[in-house]
């Protein structure tokens, strides 16, 4: 059967080059960072080196950078970290309604059972926050903010370096979950997005999965979410991953600085699937024309849902989303498409398509030219 993978957004596969700079940290390089002998001191060296690599490529230094288990530790870290650590300064905390799932129920738990009140901004028709609205949403008790860069269902980018250079003016500390945005857009240097914390994570840039980072801007340090020793500068317990955070380090300085998604390849791609997707009854581009990820295109489809919308193209070979990966399978409406305005009936028929490095104008074709039956096909049933 013919695979088109359109779903990069859920995971990219683990480049060879990757692969092969991971190897000897499976193999010969196996000692624990934390040891005293040569043995682990080998493994130290290099974990400091990887470090170093990594913070060349950010533009931070490197004890601004944790390595996690990826995107979610990531923004849990930040987020528990610095709501705890400045909770005697005040108990407001800012998001938006278009989080991932690993930010918002980090929110969802401090204000259930931590006492915060958690203000979550709302976005227009096409998924974007207001700076305006943030600085009205602002209070003397606001201690963080949190808005993603680049959305995983929509591809809407954020005005990110706009709302950070608010909330630096307010003196109030700002997260942003860039995990889908890293690879993706041109990166000069972490401190473009005006954020004092930035989640990072390697799988969806052909790195391993289960890696990942969290720059913390010199000289905050969060309030520890899991303990049990002092690796990572005291903010994250646990005997490194080094596979993982060598995999990281080599997908970021291979990936990043120009992004291994080119916008030159995929933007005359995605304008296809859009043209395709507008020209179909009953289907309804979902998200920014103008501040997209060029990689990606999100449309509902009236009068079927995600599951079924999933299966067909599944049958067709087609690898689709409905929204997150952690959602998939589930007839949850997604709250993205509800924050966007969906009526409840399309916000759970949404399919999301990513494309990627090895995506080809063949399979744009193919789907192109399949999909106006299969939607036909869905609805119907
Ligand atoms: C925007 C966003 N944040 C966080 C995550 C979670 O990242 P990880 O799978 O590394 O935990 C994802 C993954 O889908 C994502 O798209």
């Amino acid at each position: 059967m013919r695979t088109i993978y359109f779903d990069y957004n859920a995971t990219t596969p683990l480049d060879p080059q990757v692969r092969a700079a991971m190897l000897p940290f499976l193999d010969e390089v196996w000692g624990n960072p934390s040891s005293v002998h040569h043995v682990g001191r080998r493994a130290r060296a290099l974990l400091d080196d990887a470090r170093d690599r990594s913070a060349a490529v950010l533009g931070c230094k490197g004890s601004e950078i944790v390595f996690t288990s990826g995107g979610t530790e990531s923004s849990n870290l930040a987020i528990f970290g610095t709501a705890r650590l400045l909770r005697e300064k005040g108990r407001h905390l800012i998001t938006s309604s278009v989080e991932h799932h690993a930010v918002l129920q980090c929110f969802d738990y401090l204000e259930r059972k931590e006492g915060f009140s958690v203000t979550r901004l709302p976005v227009d028709a096409t998924g974007r926050v207001c700076v305006d609205d943030l600085r009205r949403a602002l209070r003397p008790d606001t201690t963080l903010v949190s808005v993603i860069a680049a959305n995983n269902e929509t591809g809407t980018l954020q005005p990110v370096a706009e709302l950070g250079a608010l909330c630096r003016e307010r003196g109030v500390l700002f997260h942003t979950d860039a995990v889908q945005w890293f690879g993706k857009e041109p990166f000069t240097n972490i401190h473009q997005f005006n954020a004092d914390l930035v989640s990072i994570c390697a799988h969806k840039f052909h790195g391993p999965k289960g890696a990942g980072a969290l720059f913390i801007r010199s000289p905050l340090h969060p309030d520890p979410v899991q303990f049990g020793g002092a690796h990572e500068n005291e903010r994250r317990a646990g005997t490194e991953n080094l596979p993982a955070i060598i995999g990281f380090t080599d997908a970021l300085e291979r990936f990043v600085r120009v992004p291994v998604f080119e916008r030159t390849h995929l933007a005359p791609l995605t304008a296809r699937l859009l043209a395709a997707v507008d020209g179909i009854e009953g289907a309804r581009f979902r998200g920014s024309r103008e501040h997209r990820l060029a990689n990606t295109i999100s449309f509902t489809v009236a009068g079927t849902d995600s599951i079924a919308l999933m299966a067909v193209l599944d049958l067709e070979g087609v690898c689709a989303s409905s929204g997150s990966a952690c959602a998939a399978g589930s007839l949850e409406p997604s709250h993205v498409m509800l924050a966007m305005g969906a009526p409840a009936a399309e916000a759970n028929a949404l399919v999301r398509l990513s494309l990627g490095r090895a995506s080809t104008a063949a399979e744009v074709d193919t789907l192109c030219a399949l999909l106006p039956r299969v939607l036909r096909q869905v609805r119907r049933a």
